[in-house]
């Protein structure tokens, strides 16, 4: 900012602080290169798809002067069956909420049950984002460090809970960025030492064998568990995440949510794409081959890998991860920096892209490293 420009009156806690941003290739001078910084899955639609979701989308196009369905319930009725098959927890259509991104579900998390003079938890490293969701709604942040191999046992996730208290706790698993699982028992611990809701942030879990935490739903009424389209089912740009929580879960988060927060036309392709989840979810076994792939063969490079259930891992550890970073990038791969961050020092993260991404990427690993 110019000494010329007057100071904005923004609030006292967001001053200083810095936005969410991971590079975007093609935009802010990163030119046109092999993405892999942010957990995309690499897959686009395909064709078929492609011409079911313009068709619906042209369909929905046609009542676009009124506003879309407030509660979205068809979609939260497909989202509820999607989630009914793949946990084998029956779920009702009160049980699920549907947002944009499974961020902005986190987000209505912490303006319902966070705000000033209350406290979030999460077991670092983990999603940069929770702290940050916090931070915008006043909620206070606390980071409990994981072991040294990012694992998080029930000790130390319930030694962290009782010293704390948080309104919120956040566990991620698999986590990111380290795609380390966790237990259901250190889940269980946790909503049984918490007086606050337990966030399950289950973004990856499709590309990880564990068992849901939407198992435990029926136990643990102030358990919430997130999910989102943007990564198994290859819907990134669609922005459409969701959550399973108890029917009074959902009424709290309809009293933050903006009216009319999703708009028909995500409703609608969303919908498309839940209907074609046997093609979508049909990339995650191409998806983690890759990712096994990268584990060998970078191993095979005398690095290091994190163990992972997800589509994305840490390697390293290196003694300066940026000018490693920017080598690969030199060589037109984009991978994640994360190294200045608490807990994650020598260590970059790379996700699983198609066959010949994984090539250049492990290319252009080879070359970088001495
Ligand atoms: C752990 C985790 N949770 C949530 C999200 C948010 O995803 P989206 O808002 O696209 O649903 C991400 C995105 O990378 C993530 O890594």
């Amino acid at each position: 900012m110019t000494g010329a420009v007057p100071a904005l009156p923004v609030r006292d806690d967001l001053r200083g602080r810095s936005p969410y941003g991971a590079p975007q290739a093609g935009r802010a001078g990163v030119g046109p290169v092999v993405q892999l910084n942010v957990n995309e899955n690499p897959h686009p639609p395909s064709a078929g798809l492609v011409a079911d979701l313009a068709r619906a989308v042209g369909e929905a196009a046609r009542t676009l002067n009124r506003y879309p369905d407030r509660e979205a319930v068809a979609l939260r009725t497909d989202l509820a069956a999607y989630l009914t098959r793949q946990t084998e927890v029956p779920l009702a259509v009160e049980q699920v909420w549907a947002a944009n991104g499974s961020n902005e579900v986190l987000q209505q998390v912490c303006q319902a049950f966070g705000g000033p003079g209350r406290l979030a938890l999460g077991f670092e490293p983990s999603y940069s984002m929770h702290p940050l969701l916090a931070a915008g709604t006043s909620t206070g942040w606390r980071g409990v460090p994981r072991e040294k191999d990012f694992s998080l046992s029930v000790d130390v996730a319930v030694a962290g809970v009782r010293e704390h208290r948080p309104a919120i706790t956040f566990v991620t698993t698999p986590n990111n960025p380290t795609g380390t699982p966790t237990s259901l028992d250190v889940v269980e611990a946790v909503c049984e030492a918490s007086e606050g809701v337990v966030l399950v942030d289950e973004a990856y879990a499709e590309f990880s064998s564990a068992t849901s935490a939407v198992t435990l739903l029926e136990r643990h009424p102030r358990l919430l568990v997130s999910r989102t389209m943007s990564k198994a089912f290859a819907l990134a740009g669609a922005r459409l995440g969701y959550l399973a929580a108890s029917a009074a879960v959902v009424d709290v988060l309809r009293l933050v949510r903006l009216p009319y927060h999703l708009s028909a036309l995500t409703q609608v392709a969303a919908r498309v794409a839940l209907a074609h989840e046997a093609e979508l979810l049909g990339s995650v076994a191409a998806v983690r081959a890759q990712r096994d792939r990268m584990v060998e063969t970078i191993t095979s490079y005398g690095l290091r890998v994190v163990p992972t259930e997800s589509n994305f891992l840490l390697f390293g550890p290196f003694e300066d991860p940026p000018a490693v970073w920017q080598a690969l990038l030199d060589r037109g791969v984009l991978v994640r920096d994360l190294s200045s961050s608490p807990g994650l020092a020598g260590w970059l993260r790379v996700n699983a892209g198609t066959e010949s991404e994984t090539t250049a990427f492990l290319t252009a690993l080879e070359n970088v490293t001495p």
